[in-house]
């Protein structure tokens, strides 16, 4: 995907993917040299005068960090789900994460703090019979958490393995009772250009917005994660609630989302309205379809950089692939 600032996505060249380890060094240099010749962002500005320097751990941690909610958690873990490798830290996760209304870089953690994602309120509605607005307090009360240990696997051939804390997202779709006619759902995120300066950029189709089937809604493993690593989400990784569908790419779980909406066709989402030659509507992870300018064939994990062969619907095969009887 993209530097939206300095290239369009067609333009990202292969060796910011293929060579993960340089990319790294060469973005960080970049953006320090960066942040020192532009005004510096208030929570990066903060960490600096605390001491805190970009990257350590707690700065990453702690910029990003909201309390709402905490005694939620730890929850009971559902051991229906394994990673099948080792979990990626906590740190190397919530520093190298793709949250394109704050910045076109992997660094979000350094641009969030101005985002308030407390309070919070999330709108279910379309075709429905009984159309809910929840807060975050409501959440909390009607859905009993559980902590599910998910591969995630990005288009751009990043993965990683961590512990999503939240309920399925076929419970909040019973609440609101489906009409027959509803055959997918749309999912939005905030629009808030004050807090997220990227929305002020007219050339994407903000606010995110992504979709899935209903019955990939239904799915059991479509979730609606409230929390990470046994606390709730940290900003970058989408506060205070997204979803997660670890047999697609990561761009269609989207993050800190606003409305649900119950739609009688395919709705348009941000990246497939961007390109859909390279974002198609249902970007089911598969080794065996190129993307246009990469291959799919593996992956490598956050954190140790171990390379794995990637596998059809990221190994959730047993869960989803009836929904997709022709391929
Ligand atoms: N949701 C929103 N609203 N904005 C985004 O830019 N990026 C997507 C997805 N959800 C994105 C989003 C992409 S490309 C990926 S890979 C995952 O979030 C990354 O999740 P993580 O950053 O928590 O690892």
């Amino acid at each position: 995907m993209a530097n939206i600032i300095k290239r369009r996505i067609w333009n990202l060249p292969d060796s910011q993917l293929t060579d993960p380890g340089l990319f790294l060094d060469r973005s960080t240099r970049r953006e320090f040299l960066k942040d020192l010749g532009l005004p510096i962002a208030g929570g990066i500005a903060a960490a600096w005068l605390s001491g805190c320097r970009p990257g350590d751990p707690e700065t990453v941690l702690s910029l990003g960090k909201i309390r709402f909610g905490s005694e939620h958690y730890p929850a009971g873990r559902n051991s229906d789900f394994e990673y099948g490798r080792a979990e990626t830290s906590r740190v190397e996760a919530a520093k190298y994460t793709n949250f394109y209304e704050f910045t076109g870089t992997k660094r979000v953690y350094e641009h969030i703090e101005s985002f308030q994602p407390i309070p919070w309120t999330v709108r279910v509605d379309g075709l429905c019979k009984n159309p809910r607005e929840f807060d975050l307090g409501d959440i909390y009360e009607t859905f009993s958490l559980e902590e599910r240990a998910y591969r995630h696997r990005c288009v751009e051939t990043w993965a990683m393995c961590v512990p999503w804390t939240g309920f399925p997202l076929a419970e909040l779709l019973r609440l609101v009772e489906p009409l027959p006619q509803a055959k997918f759902v749309r999912f939005e995120t905030f629009h808030r250009p004050q807090q997220a300066p990227q929305q002020d950029f007219t050339g994407y189709p903000w606010p995110y917005t992504e979709g899935l089937t209903m019955p990939e809604a239904e799915n059991p493993l479509a979730f609606l994660a409230t929390g990470v690593y046994g606390e709730p989400l940290l900003k970058q990784h989408g506060a205070p609630i997204r979803l997660v569908v670890p047999w697609k790419y990561g761009f269609k779980s989207i993050k800190s989302i606003t409305r649900i909406e119950l739609t009688a066709s395919q709705p348009a989402t941000f990246w497939n309205t961007l390109n859909p030659h390279e974002y198609g509507f249902t970007a089911n992870v598969d080794p065996d379809v190129p993307h246009p300018r990469w291959s799919q064939q593996t992956e490598w994990m956050l954190g140790t950089q171990e390379r794995f062969q990637t596998v059809k619907y990221n190994g959730y095969g047993e869960f989803v692939a009836s929904l997709y009887p022709a391929s």
